[in-house]
């Protein structure tokens, strides 16, 4: 099992640093000393692959999973998954988590006085087309309020995953929305210090997308590796 070459690492400087200190949790979080690195192994080059059996159709439509329909207003989020040189990634898997209409995750941990949904979820996964694509239908989420520090709230944001060929190329990160007026004050937007890259986090609004009288489009292409590279939670 010798020669393994393994995934190359970021950019230096297109990813927010571990140490973010206005996000106040990252304090807590980021390793004190220099990080070693493990080589690649096998098992994370190699797996876990996903099929397109594994995918029902109502996981990338995230207003069909219950009986009733959701509240809030609907939106399609679609894009492309990207390399440095603009290929498409294919068939890899794309997850998404997010809040409901109100800002309420449906988690035991999220307690705050925003009302659940019985409609909705949250959770929702797709594989990307032979030319990169995603699409996903449903609702955009609330800001929601964190304790961060005094009044602090979240700008609307879905959380995306896209795993890749391994367990070592797995990507998360948060997709916002344009115009939204909490931004500029949000620590973790805020915490990849390049404005360019933080503002390749946001998702583009997109007529093409959007569904005459049923919901507004948004685009978010990720690109995985390079200069342009998307920022993602935590250096690899
Ligand atoms: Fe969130």
């Amino acid at each position: 099992m010798a020669n393994i070459a393994g995934y190359r690492r970021p950019v230096p400087g297109t990813q927010p640093p571990y140490l973010h200190p206005p996000y106040r949790s990252s304090i807590k979080r980021a390793p004190e000393k220099p990080l070693v690195y493990l080589p690649h192994t096998l098992s994370e080059v190699t797996g876990p692959s996903f099929g397109h059996e594994l995918i029902d159709v109502k996981a990338c439509d995230l207003t069909r999973q219950h009986s009733g329909e959701p509240l809030g207003e609907r939106i399609i989020l679609t894009g492309r998954v990207l390399d440095e040189d603009s290929r498409p990634i294919p068939h890899t898997l794309i997850e998404v988590w997010q809040a409901n209409a109100a800002g309420r995750y449906l988690h035991k941990q999220d307690q705050h006085q925003a009302p659940l949904d019985p409609n909705f979820t949250g959770r929702g996964h797709t594989l990307t087309d032979a030319e990169g694509r995603y699409r996903f239908v449903t609702i955009k989420p609330g800001a929601y309020p964190w304790g961060n520090h005094p009044n602090a709230w979240r700008p609307a944001h879905i959380h995306v995953s896209v795993f890749g060929p391994a367990f070592a190329t797995r990507l998360v990160t948060q997709m916002y929305f344009p115009g939204d007026p909490l931004l500029p004050f949000d620590p973790i937007f805020n915490g990849t210090a390049d404005e360019d890259a933080r503002n390749r986090l946001i998702s583009l609004f997109d007529w093409e997308t959007t569904i005459p009288d049923q919901a507004l489009g948004y685009r978010f292409d990720i690109v995985v590796n390079g200069r342009k590279a998307t920022p993602v939670e935590g250096p690899k």
